[in-house]
C-alpha cells in the first residue's frame, strides 16, 4: 500500500474510532496501572485519602482525615501541620537540590532562558520571603501577586506560602480595575507586580497599568514590589519607583544567603485566594487551604499527569489561572519534578514554537487547552511535524469541552498515537481535577472526560437531583466532598452556600448526605459511567478556556456614554470555544456606530482586560423580553449561532427578533 492510501485509511479508521485503550507501553510504567483503586477508594472513603496526605511531609501528622461535622465547612487533616513551600522546595534538596525545579523559557527568541535549580530555587524563595518579613508581610497578610509569566512568579508564591501569608494572584492579562476590585476585596496590602513583559517580541507596559490600579485601591497599599523583567532604563516606559515601590532584585541583593524557617501552618490555614468570574457583577474570592489543596494537586498530578520526579513536564497555561496554580507550580514541584513555563504565545516567532521548545526540553507530559489545540489544527500538521515529539509520554486538555475532532487530532498529529490523553474536567473552586480517565487504566473516549476519579462521587443528575440513566443530559453534581475543594468564599460564607450547595442540598440539615456541591454545569452520562461536560448552565461564558461573567461585561458596557441597556451572551467561536457577543440599545441622541462600537469595546477592556473583548457588538432598538421583563438570552444565543430562532411565544416582543437578525446580518 502507498504511504498515502495508507495515511488515508488511518484517517478514516481514527475518525470512525469512539474508544481508544492506553498504549501498553505507556501502562507498563504507569503511576496508577492497577484498576481495584476505584473500588478500594470507594471501600475505604474517606481514608482513601490519606493516599494523598502520604504524598506530603508533615510537621505534625493529622488526627482526622475529614470532619464533616458542620457542612457544608469540611476540614480536612485537621490538627495536621505543614508548610507548602518546604513540601515544595526544602524536602527535595537532598536528592534533588542540582536537578532543575523550573525551565523558564522567555518569549524574545535571542532571550537568555533560565534554569532554576532546586537549590537555587530554595536560595532565592529563602531571600525573596526575609524581604517580604522586613517589608511587614506576616502570617495571614494577603499579598496580590499581578505578575506576567516570569519565575518571580512561582518564587513570589513559595516565598509567601513560607511565611504562611496568603496569595492572591490576578493575571497579568487583567486590567487596572479588576486588579484594584481583587485587591479591596482582599483587604490585600501588599503588591508584587513587574516592569512589564514581551508579546510577540515587543515590549508592553506592565507597571502602568499596575500603577494605575494602585490609583484606584481604597484600602490601604503598604508597599509595592516591582520585578524588572524589561531591564532598567530600557523598557521606554519611564515609570521609575515610587516611594512605597521596591525593586525586586535590590530586595534579593539585600537578603542575599538570608534563611526563612517554613512556617508550620494549620491543615486548614488558608493558602491562597483565587477571584473567578461569577453569575453576579462581583468576582468571588475562592478561598483554597494548607494541606487539602497541596494533598489533592499533589495527588492528581501523580496519577493523572502520571508525574515522576525525573520528568521534564510543560503545562503551557499562565499561573495567572487556577491550571497554573495546581499544574505548574503546585502539583509538580511537591513531587519533585522539573516544570517548565513558557513566557510567550504559541505562534511567536512561528507556530511552531510550542514544538520546539517540547523537543528542546525533551517534554514527556504536555498539558494545554481545547482552544490552542483548535488553533494548532487550523494552523496544519506541518508545524508539530518540523520536530521530534517523541519524548512525550501522556498529553493533557482542560479547561472546556474538547471536540473528538480536536482530539483525534492531538492523538495523532502529537502524540504519534502513542500517548494517552487526559482530558481533565475541574474548577478554580474543585482545586484540582475530578473527573477524567486514569491514564494507566482507563479506555479513553473522545469528547468525554471520563469517569469520576476514585473516591471522587460525581453524579449527573436531572432537575430534582435524581441521578440521571445512562444516555441522558442532566447537571454535574459532586455528592461527596473531597480535600481539595474551596473551603468558602472569601469574607462570604452565605454566598458560598447560595452559589454552590443551595441548589441540592437541604441546607437546614446537619446530615452531609444531604449537601451536594452543584459546579452549574450540564453533563452527560453514558452506559460505562463517562461523564461528557456540555458546558455551563449559569450566565458564565467560557471564552479560550476562561470563565467570563457576562453581567460584569455588561456593567463595563452600560458604563459607557450614550449606551442604555446591553445583554452580553456566549456564542460559539471555531477557536475560542465561546466568543462573547454583546447586544446594545443606544440612548436616545446617540448613534451606534463605528466610533461607539470601539468605545464599547475600549470599556470593556479597561473593566476586566482584553479577554473579554466582544466578538461582535449589535446595536439593536431592543432586546427579547419575557411579559416578566427578563431577557431572553437563549433567543440571542441562538441569534449569535445563526440557529434556528425557538419558541419566542413567550415573548414580550416577538417582532424584535426579526429587528436583530437583520443588524447581526449587517
Ligand atoms: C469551568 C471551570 C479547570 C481549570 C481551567 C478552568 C469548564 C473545565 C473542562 C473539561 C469540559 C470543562 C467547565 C468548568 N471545564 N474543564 N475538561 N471539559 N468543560 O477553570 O475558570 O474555574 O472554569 O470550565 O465549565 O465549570 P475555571
Amino acid at each position: 500500500m502507498a504511504d498515502d492510501d495508507a495515511e488515508t485509511e488511518l484517517e478514516a479508521r481514527l475518525a470512525e474510532q469512539d474508544a481508544f485503550e492506553p498504549p501498553e507501553s505507556f501502562v507498563e510504567q504507569a503511576n496508577v496501572s492497577d484498576p481495584a483503586i476505584y473500588d478500594d477508594f470507594e471501600d475505604d472513603w474517606p481514608a482513601c485519602w490519606e493516599t494523598a496526605a502520604d504524598l506530603l511531609s508533615w510537621d505534625t501528622d493529622y488526627d482526622t482525615v475529614l470532619d464533616d461535622s458542620n457542612p457544608p465547612f469540611y476540614e480536612w487533616f485537621t490538627g495536621g501541620e505543614l508548610n507548602v513551600s518546604a513540601n515544595c522546595i526544602d524536602r527535595h534538596l537532598e536528592e534533588r537540590g542540582d536537578e532543575a525545579a523550573i525551565e523558564w523559557v522567555g518569549e524574545p527568541v535571542e532571550e537568555a532562558n533560565r534554569t532554576y535549580t532546586y537549590e537555587e530555587l530554595h536560595r532565592e524563595v529563602n531571600e525573596f520571603a526575609a524581604a517580604l518579613r522586613e517589608l511587614g508581610v506576616g502570617e495571614d497578610d494577603i499579598v496580590t501577586l499581578y505578575m506576567p509569566m516570569v519565575p518571580e512568579l512561582p518564587i513570589a508564591m513559595l516565598a509567601c506560602a513560607r511565611l504562611g501569608a496568603p496569595h492572591s494572584v490576578v493575571f497579568a492579562g487583567f486590567s487596572a480595575d479588576a486588579l484594584a476590585t481583587r485587591m479591596d476585596a482582599a483587604d490585600s496590602e501588599y503588591l508584587v507586580t513587574a516592569d512589564g513583559y514581551y508579546r510577540r517580541g515587543d515590549p508592553l507596559d506592565h507597571l502602568g497599568k499596575a500603577n494605575e490600579g494602585l490609583a484606584g485601591v481604597e484600602g490601604d497599599v503598604s508597599d509595592v514590589v516591582v520585578v524588572d523583567r524589561l531591564g532598567e532604563n530600557d523598557d521606554g516606559f519611564g515609570h521609575g519607583l515610587a516611594e512605597d515601590q521596591h525593586d525586586y532584585d535590590d530586595l534579593i541583593a539585600d537578603h542575599e544567603g538570608a534563611s526563612v524557617d517554613p512556617v508550620a501552618r494549620d491543615a486548614e490555614d488558608m493558602l491562597f485566594l483565587m477571584y473567578t468570574s461569577g453569575t453576579t457583577g462581583k468576582p468571588k474570592g475562592v478561598k483554597h487551604t494548607t494541606a487539602g489543596y497541596l494533598a489533592w494537586a499533589a495527588w492528581t498530578s501523580e496519577s493523572v499527569l502520571d508525574i515522576k520526579p525525573e520528568d521534564t513536564y510543560f503545562c503551557s497555561a499562565d499561573i495567572g489561572w487556577i491550571t497554573g496554580h495546581s499544574y505548574i507550580v503546585y502539583g509538580p514541584l511537591a513531587l519533585g519534578t522539573t516544570t517548565m513555563m513558557y513566557e510567550g504565545t504559541p505562534d511567536h516567532p512561528e507556530r511552531d514554537r510550542l514544538w520546539e521548545i517540547v523537543e528542546e526540553y525533551e517534554a514527556d507530559q504536555l498539558y494545554t487547552a481545547p482552544t490552542a489545540i483548535r488553533a494548532f489544527m487550523k494552523w496544519g500538521e506541518q508545524y508539530p511535524e518540523r520536530h521530534d515529539l517523541s519524548s512525550l509520554r501522556l498529553l493533557g486538555t482542560v479547561g472546556e469541552p474538547i471536540n473528538p475532532r480536536a482530539w483525534k487530532w492531538y492523538y495523532t498529529n502529537i502524540g504519534n498515537e502513542e500517548c494517552p490523553i487526559v482530558d481533565t474536567w475541574w474548577q478554580t473552586e474543585t482545586g484540582g481535577m475530578m473527573v477524567t480517565t486514569l491514564p494507566g487504566v482507563k479506555t479513553m473516549k473522545p469528547g468525554s472526560a471520563g469517569p469520576p476519579l476514585p473516591g471522587v462521587d460525581a453524579q449527573v443528575v436531572d432537575g430534582n437531583g435524581e441521578e440521571v440513566s445512562p444516555g441522558q443530559a442532566g447537571y454535574l453534581t459532586v455528592q461527596k466532598p473531597w480535600p481539595g475543594m474551596l473551603r468558602t468564599l472569601y469574607d462570604n460564607d452565605e454566598r458560598f452556600i447560595d452559589e454552590y450547595w443551595a441548589e441540592y442540598s437541604d441546607t437546614d440539615s446537619e446530615d452531609p448526605a444531604d449537601w451536594v456541591y452543584f459546579p452549574e454545569d450540564g453533563a452527560k452520562l453514558d452506559d460505562d459511567g463517562y461523564i461528557t461536560v456540555l458546558g455551563r448552565v449559569d450566565d458564565v461564558i467560557n471564552v479560550s478556556g476562561h470563565r467570563l461573567g457576562t453581567m460584569e461585561i455588561e456593567s463595563a458596557i452600560v458604563g459607557t456614554e450614550g449606551v442604555a441597556e446591553a445583554a452580553v451572551v456566549g456564542g460559539n467561536h471555531e477557536v475560542k470555544g465561546e466568543a462573547v457577543y454583546a447586544y446594545v440599545i443606544v440612548e436616545d441622541g446617540y448613534e451606534g456606530d463605528d466610533g461607539m462600537r470601539e468605545r464599547i469595546i475600549t470599556a470593556v477592556e479597561d473593566a476586566i482586560g482584553p479577554i473579554a473583548r466582544p466578538e461582535s457588538v449589535v446595536f439593536t432598538p431592543e432586546l427579547p423580553k419575557t411579559r416578566s421583563g427578563k431577557i431572553m438570552r437563549r433567543l440571542l444565543e441562538d441569534i449569535a449561532n445563526g440557529e434556528e430562532i425557538g419558541d419566542t411565544t413567550t415573548l414580550r416582543n416577538p417582532e424584535i427578533v426579526a429587528d436583530i437578525e437583520d443588524a447581526v446580518g449587517k
